[in-house]
């Protein structure tokens, strides 16, 4: 039995890692015991799995990801409770079935926006009571911040402006209580314009009086992409607003952007990539160690290499599914960056 990662990190940080229900069984299941200490959802949170129809919820498989956190003593990361994609449209349909986002009556337009806060409160409402002792961080809004600039112009932006993003915090801190720790949660949280467009975001919001406690850092990254030192800045900046700082999501792809030249088989990668990327880890959970006493928790977008939504990525550009991102490899056997990290 190899040593055990949440283990190595027990002082400084949690050991997180995405699941789907079916992964929690077997030899994945096995992994997850001995080297994680805190799971989230990859999907089965996300606002279409628990609430595909108005007042229709489906349980199941959160449900079984909670009971396992619980089983084995395991924190619990809940992603996402609002968010633009995998949200489903009823959401943003007014009382005739008509898209909100086309009204152009301005009467009519208060009343959507006050009907679609109404969902999003009761949405919350409902997930949050029913996890709150269960779940230690929540993701309470995802990829609120544009990458050209500004905020998403989502149907949430469309219809409410930045009204939705502080109702959620609200309505998430009444129900979750003092203890529940609030993140909103993005990727290329690195990249300086994006960065500092979310830091003047929340910086506002916490002006205001917004409940959040911290920043998660998505970090679906590349071997040598974003910096270092980029990605030290962007904690340090949110560290001294006051927040915490979780890696929510990591992944370090073999490809740059788009991923256009992938290798065709999981065989193919050659020795030197694994190498590479071994160094990349090194290097960033250095940096997260150094930093540790801002930074709660490190999780992992999957386990192994065998199912990454980096494949799909990869396959919709490339025509192949194949990314290597993580530590474990395709028959969940260590690789090369698992003993930069436990070292
Ligand atoms: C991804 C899942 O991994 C896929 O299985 C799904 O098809 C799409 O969503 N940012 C997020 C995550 O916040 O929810 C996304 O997860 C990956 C990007």
């Amino acid at each position: 039995q190899v040593a055990s990662l949440a283990e190595r990190y027990e002082s400084a940080f949690d050991i997180g890692a995405a699941v789907e229900p079916y992964q929690l069984n077997g030899r994945q299941g096995k992994i997850l015991k001995h080297h994680y200490n805190s799971i989230v959802a990859e999907n089965a949170m996300k606002p279409i799995s628990l609430q595909p129809q108005e007042g229709q919820w489906d349980w199941e498989g959160a449900d079984k990801i909670v009971e396992f956190a619980r089983k084995n003593d395991m924190n619990l990361r809940f992603h996402t409770l609002v968010w633009h994609n995998q949200v489903p449209d009823w959401f943003f349909l007014d009382e005739n079935g008509n898209p909100m986002v086309d009204e152009i009556d301005a009467e009519k337009r208060d009343a959507n926006k006050a009907l679609l806060l109404e969902r999003m409160k009761t949405h919350i409402q409902t997930v949050v009571e029913r996890y709150k002792d269960d779940v230690d961080s929540w993701d309470v809004v995802n990829e609120v911040i544009d990458d050209n600039g500004g905020l998403r112009n989502s149907p949430w932006y469309q219809i409410t402006g930045t009204d939705y993003i502080k109702v959620a915090f609200e309505t998430a801190r009444k129900y979750a209580g003092e203890e529940a720790k609030l993140y909103i949660n993005d990727y290329n949280t690195e990249v300086p314009s994006k960065r500092d467009d979310l830091h003047n975001l929340v910086s506002q919001l916490l002006d205001q009086g917004v409940p959040i406690d911290g920043v998660g850092h998505q970090a679906h990254i590349q071997i040598d992409w974003p910096s270092i030192e980029e990605t030290r800045e962007s904690f340090e900046m949110f560290t001294e607003l006051g927040l915490d700082n979780q890696v929510t999501e990591l992944d370090v792809s073999l490809y740059g952007w788009p991923p256009d030249n992938a290798y065709e088989t999981y065989d193919d990668i050659p020795a030197e990539d694994f190498e590479r990327q071994a160094v990349r880890y090194d290097q960033l959970f250095e940096l997260y160690e150094e930093l540790e006493a801002d930074i709660s928790s490190v999780t992992f977008w999957g386990i192994a290499d065998n199912h990454t939504w980096l494949d799909d990525r990869a396959e919709q550009y490339s025509g192949v599914g194949i990314d290597a991102p993580f530590l474990f490899d395709e028959n969940y056997r260590v690789k090369p960056a698992f003993w930069k990290v436990i070292d």
